[in-house]
């Protein structure tokens, strides 16, 4: 934190990402754009400057950060590639896709990143300033989604700062994340890769380059869950979320997709996308749920969206925020 008390402002130029690399290398707290949403970053190897960001966030620590690299092959020397995670990064990756695998003997990421796990979650982000400041940075950066720990995930600098303004030393602004939602989590931990968490890479993508189905999260019976963080109530804003609405309640704020459900005059709403394009549907997802949280409505009403593509990834985030709290 600066002495004003506010987080300091850097412009995604050559000039801002290399004062966020000169800071994160001093162990501060950075935020960071990628194309899925901003990240809140901190060296990956050093336990201090991790646990910066669990007290930023007010984040349980039982819960794992993902460690974000440059390249591919920067990724690949902190974990242990089965045949199935080596496919899954040549083919996605600079992009939204995390692998968690078995931590390699050289990891450098510190054990509270891993929350204590013999395993290890490795991404390499799309975003050219983040590869950039990665590349300068030359560790791995723990990265969460920069949000208090359940709120909705930032896509924008001022999400971040809505939420961590004065509780982190730097945020760098690259404007609008176009994915919108999180990266999608796979686990190759030797059996059948397991999707943690849909997101950006859509699993009709993700199996056609394994060439067989995705099982879920749930263990193997008589196991851990491999996914500690995956936490029911989550992305939650203030007001109640109504899933599969068709009809709009008095007094409700309406998430509506494709134009459903029609809506009456002096209704607060958001259409996702008016031509139902899922793609545009999860870019907006976040930024619509902040916009009809701030109208004051005690209850979102949200439209039904199709459970295909990234469908899959934005119902899921939609199911957690409708989730008792
Ligand atoms: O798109 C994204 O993934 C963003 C950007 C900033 O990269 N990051 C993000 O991080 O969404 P976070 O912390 O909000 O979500 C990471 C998820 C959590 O659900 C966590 O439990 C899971 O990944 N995870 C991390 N390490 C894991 C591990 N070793 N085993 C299982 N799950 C793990
Ligand atoms: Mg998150």
């Amino acid at each position: 934190m600066n002495d004003l008390g506010s987080s300091l402002r850097l412009t995604a130029d050559a000039a801002g990402i290399a004062e966020a690399a000169r800071r994160l290398g001093l162990g501060q707290t950075v935020a960071f754009p990628t194309e899925t949403v901003y990240g809140l970053g901190a060296d990956a190897s050093d336990p201090a400057a991790v646990a910066r960001i669990y007290t930023a966030k007010d984040r349980p620590r039982f819960n794992p950060l993902i460690a974000h690299l440059a390249d591919a092959a920067s990724a690949k020397a902190q974990g242990v590639f089965d045949g199935a995670a080596s496919r899954l990064a040549d083919a996605f990756w600079p992009g939204p896709l995390t692998l968690v695998v078995p931590a390699g003997p050289d990891c450098t990421v510190c054990d509270l990143a891993r929350a204590g796990l013999a395993s290890v979650a490795l991404r390499v982000p799309g975003n050219a300033i983040a590869r950039d400041l990665l590349a300068r940075v030359g560790r791995p950066v723990a990265g969460p989604s920069a949000n208090r720990s359940g709120r909705v995930s930032p896509t924008k600098a001022a999400h971040v700062l809505a939420d961590l303004d004065g509780r982190i030393d730097a945020i760098l602004d690259g404007g609008t994340a176009p994915v919108g939602v999180e990266s999608t989590v796979v686990a190759c931990l030797g059996g059948p890769p397991r999707l943690l968490r849909p997101g950006g890479v859509t699993r009709a993508d993700l199996e056609r380059v394994l060439g067989c189905a995705l099982l879920g999260p749930e263990p193997a019976a008589g196991t851990a869950p491999i996914g500690p963080g995956l936490l029911v109530s989550h992305y939650a804003p203030r007001a109640r979320v109504r899933l599969d609405a068709v009809t709009v309640e008095p007094g409700e704020a309406v998430l509506r997709f494709g134009g459903m459900p029609p809506v009456g005059a002096g209704v607060t709403s958001h259409d996702l996308s008016p031509t139902a394009d899922l793609g545009q549907a999860a870019a907006n997802l976040f930024s619509a749920l902040r916009v009809l949280d701030a109208s004051g409505a005690a209850s979102i009403a949200v439209a039904p969206i199709p459970q295909m593509g990234l469908g899959e990834a934005i119902n899921d985030r939609l199911r957690r925020a409708a989730a008792p709290r």
